[in-house]
């Protein structure tokens, strides 16, 4: 067979490489909870999250309708390490214990992590973690409704990202609102190892000539008004370089 050739495969995860987010929430004891998740899209200031439906930060999440998404650089796998196997669910589910998941009510401290206080949302920031998101939930939707013994056992969860939080080194330099993707180096889940983005970009790419903000027209409404809507300005205002 000649390497070039297709041939049919079936791998039991389709993870083909994507940041790795740590998303904060809130216990109902006011404390606060980490996961690790890499199934993450983003368009417009819109991310949907996929969730095992039984984790304690769904249930955290489904509870309060808040979460902060901190987004892990390619220097911090080894704290991301030290959440894999850890749940903040007491008892364990079968399924985690058949992982050898264990309770981990600290997680701030097993992963040796930082809280930093968020603007409209409970749950805090992760200080190690260059960029922050402060989020609301906006429509929670269970996935496989095709096959009704698998039907809601993931779900996924689509937030509106309220504010963002970068480090001042990620951001270009002569815009206010930009960040510079020659400077972001996020950690990257593939499969179940991970990755960083390598030295540059491959290529110019043609979708880079745009404006980034012909985008932002998605972003806000004319009749809902919600906390950051103006953030784009305030930072503006500030000359936020
Ligand atoms: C790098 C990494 C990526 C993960 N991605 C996801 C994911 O996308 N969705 C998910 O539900 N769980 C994912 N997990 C597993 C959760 O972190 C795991 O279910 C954990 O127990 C959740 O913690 P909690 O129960 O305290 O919320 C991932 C774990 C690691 C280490």
């Amino acid at each position: 067979m000649s390497s070039n050739e297709h041939t049919v495969i079936s791998p039991a995860i389709l993870y083909w490489g994507t940041p790795v987010v740590l998303v904060t929430s809130e216990n109902e004891d006011g404390t606060s909870n980490i996961s690790p998740v890499s199934s993450a899209w983003w368009l417009g200031h819109s991310c949907v999250l996929g969730l095992d439906a039984s984790s304690k930060t769904t249930e955290n999440i489904l509870r309060t309708n808040e979460c902060v998404l901190n987004l892990a650089s390619d220097s911090m796998a080894e704290h991301v390490n030290k959440l894999a196997y850890t749940t903040g669910s007491n008892p364990v589910s079968e399924s985690k214990t058949s992982r050898d998941y264990k309770f981990v009510k600290d997680k701030w401290t097993k992963a040796g992590l930082h809280p930093q206080p968020s603007s409209f949302v409970a749950p805090p920031r992760i200080a190690e973690c260059p960029a922050q998101m402060e989020c609301q939930v906006v429509e929670v939707t269970k996935l496989r409704k095709d096959l009704p013994d698998r039907t809601g056992l993931i779900l996924a969860v689509e937030v509106r990202v309220l504010r963002v939080h970068v480090l001042q080194s990620l951001r270009m330099e002569g815009y206010p609102n930009r960040v510079d993707p020659d400077k972001w180096r996020p950690l990257i889940m593939s499969f179940q190892e991970f990755y960083g983005l390598g030295n540059g970009k491959v290529a110019e790419s043609g979708l880079g000539r745009i404006n980034e903000e012909k985008y932002r027209g998605i972003t806000k409404s004319d009749i809902v008004k919600l906390p950051g809507d103006d953030d784009d300005k305030i930072v503006a205002a500030e000359g936020g370089v």
